[in-house]
C-alpha cells in the first residue's frame, strides 16, 4: 500500500470515535510488554475467565520443550464452558445458534436447546461404549447437529475429529484409521448448491477398510436412500431413550479436545492434537481482543466447521462468549451471488469473519449486489486463510463496511489453535494498512527471520518464526511425536516454532505474511499439501510420475497445476478424455476442492541428483515466467544444461 493511501485511511480512522483508533497503540504497548515481561502470569490472567473444576497447579510444564504442557493439575470440560455457565445465568433463552440452510430454511438453537441436545447425545454415546479418550470421528454437513456432536464427544471426554464432509473416502478412511475411531458420526446425506452429496455412501465405501469403527450413527438429513448394515444406528434412535442430563466428564487441561487433520508436506495428512485447558484459554482471550465481542453480538464466521476456523470461531470462541453464531450450510453464491449479504441482511450480523476469496468473488459481481442489502448492522469485519489483496481489503471496507467497519486481518493456522496476528478491536485498533495483519497478538512473541534463524531488516522477506510457546498451541502431532518436533521446531535453533510461511515487518513494525514457504497449497483457503495431490494422481493407472504446483489465480488465490509422466502404455492417450478422467479421479480421491486448474503431460520431472522435484522451476514455470531463473542455487541440481532441457520440455508442454 502506498503511503500516501494509508495517511488517507489513517484520517479516516482518526474521525471515527466508533473505531477508536489510537495511533500510538498504547494500550496494546502495554498489554504487549507486561505479557513478555511475565508470560505465564499473564496467561494465568486469561485462563480465569473460564470454568475449572479445579484450579492449576502449574501454568506451563516446559521440561520437555517442544511438548509445553499448560494449566498442568486444572481440571475442566469444553461443553460446561460452552453451555452450563449460561445456562445457569440469563442466557438460558438466548439463542445460541441460528442455522440458515442452503434452500433458506432456517433453524434456530437456544443455549438451553442446545445443552439439552448436547447431553443426550452424550449419553447416547456413553450407551454405545464411547469412554473418555475414545476417538470420534464426525463426517455431517453443515447442520447445527454437527456442532453438537462435537460438544457431545467434550462432555464425555472423547477426542473428536471432524472430517470435512467434502473429503471422499479414501480421505475419510485414512483419518477414521490413523486417529483409531471408535465410533462414526454422519448424515444420509447432505446438501451443496441443490445437490444431494451422498455422504452416507462414501462412509459405507471406508468402512470396510476401518477396522476399529464399532458403530456408525446416522443423521436423517436429506432423507435419501441409504443402507443400515448392522453397525449403523439412527441418531434419533439413540437419542430417544437418552437421559436429558449427562455429567460432564472432567478431564485434565493437557486432554485432547480433538485431533483434526491438516496437510503437511508430506503425503499423509497430519493429525494436529489440541488440549483442553490452553486450547480453550487462548480462544477466549484471541475472540476477545481480537472481535471484541459481547453478548449483544450475532457473529457471522463463513468457515466450515470441517477446517480449524470453524472449529475454533464458530463452535467454541463464540460458545464460550454466549454470542449469537449464524452458521451457513451451503455456498456463497448460492442460489445467486448474494448469500452472505443476504443473511447479514436477514439475521442482523454484526460481525463477519470470512474468506479472501469469497471476497473476491463477490467483488467481480460488482457494488449493486451488495448495495441493494441492509448491512448496516455490521460493527466490524474480518478475514482470514490466505493473504488479501489490498483492492480487494479497500472494498471489503468500503462497500461492505461503508467505512464505518474495521478490518481485522487475521493470520493463524490449524496448528495454532487460534489467532496469532492481527488488528485487536477489542483491546484498541492502530491504523490498518490493507493487506498487513497488522502486529502480533499481546502474549505472542512473533518474528521474521531469515534462513539462519537471525531477524531479518525491515521490509526484507525472511520466514515468520513465534519464540514463546502459547496456550493455542498444538500439544503434539497424533501418534507422531517426532514429526512434531521436526516439522516445527528444529528449522531455527532453541525451540523457536516455525511456521512455514514467508513473512516481512516493514518500518512500522507491521508485519506482511506473504505465503507458504513450503509445498503447501491455498486452494481458495483450503489447506492442501503437493505431496498428498500428488499420491492421488500416482495411484491413476495411467501416471507413472506426478509433480503438483499452483499458480497464482484471481478467484481462488491459488489454482493447482499438475505436470504428470504417463506410464509408456498411456503415453498414445494423453488426450482431453485422459485428462477428464483425471480430474474425476482426484475429486474422488481426495474431493472436489482439489479439482485440478491444468493438467500437463510431459515426459520428465526436473528434478535434483538425490530425486527431489524443483519445485521453484515448476512454479516460475506454471506462473508463465518466461525465463528459467536462478537455478544455480538450487542444492544438488543437475547440471544446469540437463535443467535447461527439463524446463524447454516443461515449458512446449505449457505452452
Ligand atoms: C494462511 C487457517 C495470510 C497461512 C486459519 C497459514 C493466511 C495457513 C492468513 C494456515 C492471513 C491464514 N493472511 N495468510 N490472514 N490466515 N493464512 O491451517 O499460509 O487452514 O500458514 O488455518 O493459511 O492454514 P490453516
Amino acid at each position: 500500500m502506498t503511503n500516501e493511501n494509508f495517511i488517507k485511511l489513517s484520517r479516516i480512522y482518526e474521525q471515527s470515535e466508533k473505531m477508536r483508533i489510537s495511533l500510538q497503540g498504547k494500550k496494546l504497548d502495554k498489554m504487549k510488554s507486561q505479557a513478555l515481561e511475565n508470560p505465564e502470569q499473564f496467561w494465568a490472567e486469561q485462563a480465569k475467565s473460564l470454568s475449572w473444576f479445579k484450579h492449576w497447579d502449574k501454568v506451563l510444564d516446559s521440561s520437555h520443550p517442544p511438548f509445553y504442557k499448560w494449566f498442568v493439575g486444572g481440571v475442566l470440560n469444553a461443553s460446561v464452558n460452552c453451555l452450563d455457565r449460561h445456562i445457569d445465568s440469563d442466557f438460558k433463552n438466548k439463542v445460541a445458534i441460528i442455522w440458515e440452510g442452503e434452500n433458506k430454511e432456517s433453524r434456530s438453537f437456544t443455549y438451553s436447546q442446545l445443552y439439552g441436545s448436547v447431553n443426550k447425545l452424550a449419553n447416547a454415546l456413553k450407551n454405545l461404549g464411547v469412554t473418555k479418550g475414545d476417538r470420534v470421528t464426525i463426517y455431517l454437513p453443515m447442520v447445527p447437529e454437527l456442532p453438537i456432536a462435537m460438544l457431545a464427544c467434550a462432555r464425555i471426554g472423547a477426542v473428536h475429529t471432524v472430517v470435512f464432509s467434502g473429503f471422499s473416502g479414501q480421505a475419510l478412511s485414512d483419518r477414521v484409521n490413523d486417529s483409531n475411531s471408535k465410533v462414526v458420526i454422519t448424515a444420509d446425506g447432505g446438501f451443496r448448491r441443490g445437490k444431494l452429496i451422498e455422504l452416507k455412501k462414501v462412509v459405507d465405501d471406508a468402512i470396510p477398510f476401518s477396522p476399529s469403527v464399532e458403530h456408525v450413527v446416522v443423521l436423517k438429513r436429506a432423507s435419501n436412500n441409504i443402507k443400515m448394515s448392522p453397525k449403523c444406528v439412527w441418531w434419533h434412535d439413540i437419542i430417544e431413550d437418552a437421559l436429558p442430563y449427562c455429567a460432564p466428564e472432567n478431564v485434565e487441561s493437557t486432554h485432547p479436545l480433538y485431533i483434526l487433520y491438516t496437510s503437511g508436506t508430506t503425503g499423509k495428512p497430519k493429525g494436529v492434537v489440541h488440549s483442553t485447558g490452553g486450547y480453550l484459554t487462548y480462544l477466549y482471550a484471541t475472540a476477545k481482543w481480537v472481535f471484541d465481542f459481547t453478548t449483544k453480538d450475532i457473529f457471522f464466521c463463513t468457515a466450515d466447521i470441517g477446517w480449524v476456523t470453524g472449529h475454533s470461531y464458530i463452535v467454541y470462541a463464540p460458545l464460550m462468549h454466549g454470542a449469537t453464531q449464524i452458521m451457513y450450510e451451503g455456498a456463497p453464491d448460492y442460489p445467486r451471488p448474494d448469500r452472505y449479504w443476504d443473511i447479514v441482511e436477514k439475521h442482523g450480523a454484526t460481525i463477519l469473519y470470512t474468506t479472501p476469496t469469497a471476497l473476491r468473488m463477490y467483488l467481480k459481481f460488482g457494488d449493486s449486489i451488495p448495495n441493494s442489502f441492509e448491512l448496516s448492522s455490521l460493527r466490524l469485519l474480518g478475514t482470514v486463510g490466505e493473504p488479501i489483496n489490498p483492492e480487494v481489503w479497500m472494498w471489503y471496507f468500503k462497500t461492505i463496511g461503508k467505512e464505518n467497519c474495521p478490518i481485522v486481518d487475521t493470520w493463524w493456522q490449524t496448528e495454532t489453535g487460534g489467532v496469532m496476528i492481527s488488528s485487536c478491536s477489542g483491546i484498541e485498533m492502530v491504523p490498518m494498512k490493507p493487506g498487513s495483519g497488522t502486529f502480533s497478538l499481546p502474549g505472542i512473541d512473533a518474528v521474521v527471520v531469515d534462513e539462519n534463524g537471525k531477524p531479518t531488516a525491515a521490509d526484507k522477506k525472511g520466514y515468520l518464526a513465534i519464540r514463546k510457546p502459547w496456550p493455542g498451541m498444538l500439544m503434539t502431532l497424533w501418534k507422531d511425536d517426532e514429526k512434531y518436533q521436526d516439522t516445527y521446531w528444529r528449522k531455527f535453533v532453541n525451540n523457536v516454532y516455525f511456521t512455514g510461511d514467508y513473512a516481512l515487518c516493514d518500518t512500522d513494525g507491521y508485519l506482511w505474511l506473504l505465503g507458504r514457504s513450503d509445498d503447501v497449497l491455498k486452494i481458495a483457503g483450503h489447506r492442501l499439501g503437493t505431496a498428498e495431490l500428488e499420491s492421488a494422481f500416482v495411484s491413476h493407472p495411467a501416471i507413472a510420475e506426478a509433480a503438483v504446483t499452483s499458480r497464482p489465480d484471481e478467484k481462488k488465490g491459488e489454482s493447482i497445476i499438475a505436470f504428470l509422466v504417463l506410464r509408456t502404455e498411456f503415453v498414445s492417450e494423453s488426450g482431453q478424455q485422459l485428462r477428464n478422467e483425471l480430474v474425476s479421479h482426484i475429486k474422488e480421491t481426495v474431493g472436489s476442492i482439489a479439482t485440478p486448474g491444468e493438467i500437463y503431460f510431459v515426459g520428465k520431472l526436473p528434478k535434483t541428483r538425490s530425486g527431489k522435484i524443483m519445485r521453484r522451476l515448476l512454479k516460475s514455470i506454471s506462473s508463465g515466467s518466461s525465463t528459467i531463473g536462478d537455478v544455480s542455487t538450487l542444492e544438488d541440481a543437475r547440471s544446469i544444461e540437463e535443467v535447461r532441457q527439463v524446463y524447454d520440455d516443461l515449458h512446449r508442454a505449457v505452452g
